[in-house]
């Protein structure tokens, strides 16, 4: 049975459905620790490229999953899964995999993006699911796993309490508003060397400007003192 990394242990841990697929599955690790503890009753892995394919395929091999070759949802039937994950990639692509078909996702969504995460959290907020938890890893090798459930119409009420605790929607969306909620120590330490090493470069982008305004924004709140 594979070991899985502290980032994959976390993804694991937040899965809830019977019938789960993961986008990008590579070496296949996750799904095999997920059926080896019972913790699903059926896997799908999707891959796009032939060797993690076969990778995948071999892992799996003896367990209840199937491997399939392809882009993302394309592979998938709508009412297939319960849950998904997509991890290890950027925002960005995880963003684009999970709009190509909309009626095919799950109730569940589990996804560790590597960066751009502010754009995963703005995808959910536009597309009916409920940011319900974030966790990460250490702060050396920080890797955050944002949970998802659907929600149907109803905004999350996750931006409405960042809301009463004086925070704005879009420092949630940068940061993560259940780190931000929690006054996570580790967030804390990670905003303060950023803020360091943005202001140490001569030339910032528009992004990198906002992110450092936004760093300053809440460092000064005093948010982060108050208990
Ligand atoms: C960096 S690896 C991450 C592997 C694993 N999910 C993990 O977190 O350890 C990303 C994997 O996703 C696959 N991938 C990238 N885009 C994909 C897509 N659109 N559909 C299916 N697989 C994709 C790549 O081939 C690669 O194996």
């Amino acid at each position: 049975m594979p070991r899985l990394d502290a980032r994959l242990k976390l993804v694991a841990a937040e899965i809830r459905g019977k019938i789960h697929a993961d986008i990008g599955s590579d070496h296949g690790h996750l799904l095999a620790a997920l059926l080896s503890a019972s913790r699903i009753e059926r896997g799908i892995a999707v891959e796009n490229k032939p060797q993690p394919h076969q990778n995948s395929s071999a892992t799996l091999e003896r367990l209840n999953a199937e491997v399939r070759l392809g882009d993302g949802m394309d592979v998938i039937e709508e009412n297939e899964i319960d849950s998904l994950s997509i991890c290890g990639m950027g925002g960005q692509s995880i963003v684009r995999i999970l709009s190509e078909h909309p009626n095919r996702l799950p109730q569940q969504i589990v996804l560790q993006p590597n960066k751009a995460i502010d754009s995963v959290r703005q995808w959910a907020r536009d597309n009916g699911y409920w940011l319900t938890d974030e966790k990460c890893t250490g702060i050396k090798r920080r890797f955050e796993v944002l949970v998802f459930r659907r929600s149907g119409s109803s905004p999350d009420p996750v931006y409405q309490k960042l809301d009463r605790a004086g925070l704005d929607e879009s420092m949630g969306l940068m940061f993560g508003p259940w780190f931000l909620l929690r006054k996570d120590e580790q967030l804390l330490q990670r905003l303060a060397e950023e803020q360091r090493y943005l202001q140490a470069r001569p030339n910032l982008t528009e992004t990198s400007q906002a992110r450092l305004e936004t760093i300053r924004q809440l460092l000064t709140s005093g948010h982060f003192l108050r208990r």
